[in-house]
């Protein structure tokens, strides 16, 4: 049977790559996002939604108005800053997108999923939190805090809607290759974006390492996991590398 999932953010980057993905493997995709979406198609079905307006995600999920078999949040913002001087209305913004409309569509969603829920196929939610949740930096104070938060409801909501069916769990990547990251990593800048470390691996994350760790989310083989918030940073947070290590 096909099966059918909302992603947020899915105009760019990961939620771009998921929509792809589970559009291949036969998917019923309601795209939202803010962002101008390619026209509708009979399984791909963009919706204009601003993730942070209760008004605009309430009219998203009345218009998906069917059972969903997953919702993947990925809509996001980062704004960078030290916090002696970040603007209140970036502090807002990022706070806004990321955390309230994380949880204005997951609340949303929740009616939906539950209708798809089966003993045996369980629905599933897959946050978007960060290894800055885990693992802050300077200059991201703002960004930090909004998806620290996002994993305590990760946590929250798995527990509150595990008994109806429901698993939620969130990835937190390090430094992924997305226009989110290319649009702030001007090396020149001095307050500006910095990657998240360095990877052991030897490499920064595409956005299909992050979708593949989906799909593993959305599989059978994750029918035990929730309110887990699973690093997918090749390693890039697991232990200090201090500068000069000669590993
Ligand atoms: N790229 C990284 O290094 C990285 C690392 C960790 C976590 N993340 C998280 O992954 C998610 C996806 O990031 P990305 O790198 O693919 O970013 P991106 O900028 O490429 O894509 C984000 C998408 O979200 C949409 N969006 C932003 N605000 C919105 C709103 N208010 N309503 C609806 N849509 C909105 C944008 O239009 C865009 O299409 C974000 O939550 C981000 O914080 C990214």
């Amino acid at each position: 049977m096909t099966k059918t999932a909302a992603i947020t953010g899915a105009a760019s980057g990961i939620g771009l790559a998921a929509t792809q993905r589970l559009l291949t493997e036969g998917w019923t995709v309601y795209a939202l996002d803010r962002a101008a979406q390619p026209a509708s198609t009979d399984s791909f079905h963009p919706i204009h939604c601003d993730v942070a307006d209760a008004t605009s995600v309430t009219a998203a999920f009345a218009a998906i108005a069917t059972p969903l078999n997953a919702l993947i949040c990925c809509a996001g913002v980062l704004r960078t800053g030290l916090m002696e001087d970040m603007s209140i209305e970036d502090f807002d913004l990022v706070l806004n997108i990321n955390t309230r409309g994380t949880f204005l569509c997951a609340q949303k969603a929740l009616p939906l999923l539950r209708a798809a829920a089966t003993p045996d196929n369980p629905s599933r939610v897959i946050l978007l939190s960060s290894l800055a949740a885990l693992r802050p930096k300077v200059v991201s104070g703002a960004y930090a805090a909004s998806k620290a938060a996002v994993t305590q409801l990760t946590r929250v909501m798995a527990a509150e809607w595990a008994p109806s069916g429901v698993l939620v769990n969130a990835l937190a990547p390090g430094t992924v290759d997305t226009p989110m990251v290319r649009a702030v990593s001007d090396p020149t800048a001095s307050k500006g974006y910095r990657p998240s470390g360095v990877s052991p691996v030897g490499r920064i994350a595409q956005p299909e390492d992050v979708v593949d760790v989906m799909a593993f989310l959305l599989s059978d083989g994750a029918r035990y996991l929730a309110g887990a918030t699973i690093p997918v940073d090749g390693g890039t947070g697991a232990a200090f590398i201090p500068v000069g290590s000669n590993m």
